[in-house]
């Protein structure tokens, strides 16, 4: 990335956007930004989010337009504290809130009813609304030092892969973000790297209702299952609005292609001799690959996989390859979230 000024005292760089050591005065400011109705891009455990008072709707609007969002898609609200739940949910019921004391601060997202304040501009019209605590120091800081309800997406545009590190943000929403009211908050490297599990626990008082997950992320359906003490839905089908069940949300510019082990040689070759440059993301690729393919990733493990994804996405287009073969993780614990997200990716390109 060029022009890009990294400056802890705040200087703007030739992008618009100020990237920030999360300094104790630079958090104050940034808790003081917000409340003024400008933008902070901070890091979470999961990717970095683009906050706003959750209690402006002016300033939540603005999320929206930088993000280039359709209103009507609801947006997490990131609180410091779970004590504050009830200041945004009518009911936190008995799963919500064993669910909460389980897991956070931690990437899991509760949908809960929702208090008649809060602002359409946040749930998109719906009658819930949902509620996270993240587990990163600069992110706890910010929302204690601020305060209120910080509504925060991922802080890339609309329909791209998240981002993991500030610069990451700054490459996808930079130019639109303005040098007077906006930060952005660097806390390094996101250490989950994919988004928050949604658990939605609002209208349990329905006969036979549970919970179910509408995103699987950095809390595993294994975890959630044994906290509830039963089997819960995983409803990741899209009857939501949420952005991260349309099929070419976190899909990279590359085409995504999913592999088994076994055909990843030969899948490669066949690709190369169609003229096409080929990156493989795979534990372990084999040592026969041809020389033109281009190593994206080998994480060693589904954790590994997950931090990395987004970075190693990105890094190939950044290479300029056509396509990516990825050989999925298994399905269980995080590694559902990484095959996930592949999927959707994946989907996408299967319509190109
Ligand atoms: O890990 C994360 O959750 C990150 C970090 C920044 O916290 N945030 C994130 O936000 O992924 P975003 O906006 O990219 O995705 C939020 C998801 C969307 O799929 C949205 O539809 C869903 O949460 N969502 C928000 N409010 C909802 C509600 N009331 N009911 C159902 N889904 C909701
Ligand atoms: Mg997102």
């Amino acid at each position: 990335m060029t022009g890009l000024q990294r400056d802890p005292r705040g200087e703007v760089g030739e992008t618009g956007a100020v990237i920030q050591e999360p300094t104790d005065a630079a958090i104050s400011r940034a808790a003081e930004l917000l409340r003024a109705g400008g933008l902070v891009a901070f890091p979470t455990e999961t990717v970095y989010g683009l906050g706003a008072d959750a209690a402006s709707p002016a300033a939540v609007r603005r999320l929206y337009e930088i993000k280039g969002r359709p209103a009507d898609h609801p947006v997490i609200v990131h609180l410091g504290d779970a004590a504050l739940m009830p200041e945004w949910a009518t009911e936190v019921p008995e799963s919500a809130a064993r669910l909460a004391e389980a897991c956070w601060p931690g990437p899991l997202t509760l949908v809960l009813r929702r208090r008649s304040h809060v602002s359409d501009a946040i749930t998109g019209g719906l009658d819930t609304v949902a509620l996270r605590v993240p587990d990163q120091p600069v992110a706890r800081a910010l929302l204690l030092a601020f305060g209120g309800g910080v509504a925060a997406p991922s802080a890339n545009r609309f329909g791209r892969v998240s981002p993991t590190t500030a610069a990451d943000v700054v490459a996808d929403l930079g130019a639109a973000l303005s040098a007077d009211v906006d930060v952005v908050l660097d806390g390094g490297p996101c250490r989950v790297g994919v988004e928050s599990t949604i658990v939605d626990c609002a209208r349990l008082d329905q006969p036979h209702a549970r919970p179910a997950i509408l995103r699987v992320g950095g809390v595993s359906r294994e975890q959630v299952e044994e906290l509830l003490g039963h089997t819960v839905d995983v409803r990741t089908g899209g009857e939501t609005r949420a952005p991260g069940t349309l099929d070419f949300h976190y899909a990279p510019n590359a085409r995504v292609v999913l592999v088994a082990d076994e055909h990843l040689a030969s899948r490669a070759a066949a690709e190369i001799a169609a003229g096409q440059r080929v990156g493989v993301l795979a534990s372990k690729p084999p040592d026969f690959l041809d020389d033109a393919v281009v190593v994206v990733g080998t994480p060693a493990d589904a954790d590994e996989y997950a931090r990395t994804l987004y970075r190693n996405l990105r890094d190939a287009d950044e290479h300029g390859l056509d396509v990516v073969l990825a050989v999925v993780p298994a399905d269980v614990g995080i590694g559902a979230a990484v095959a996930d997200r592949l999927r959707r990716a994946a989907r996408r390109d299967a319509r190109r």
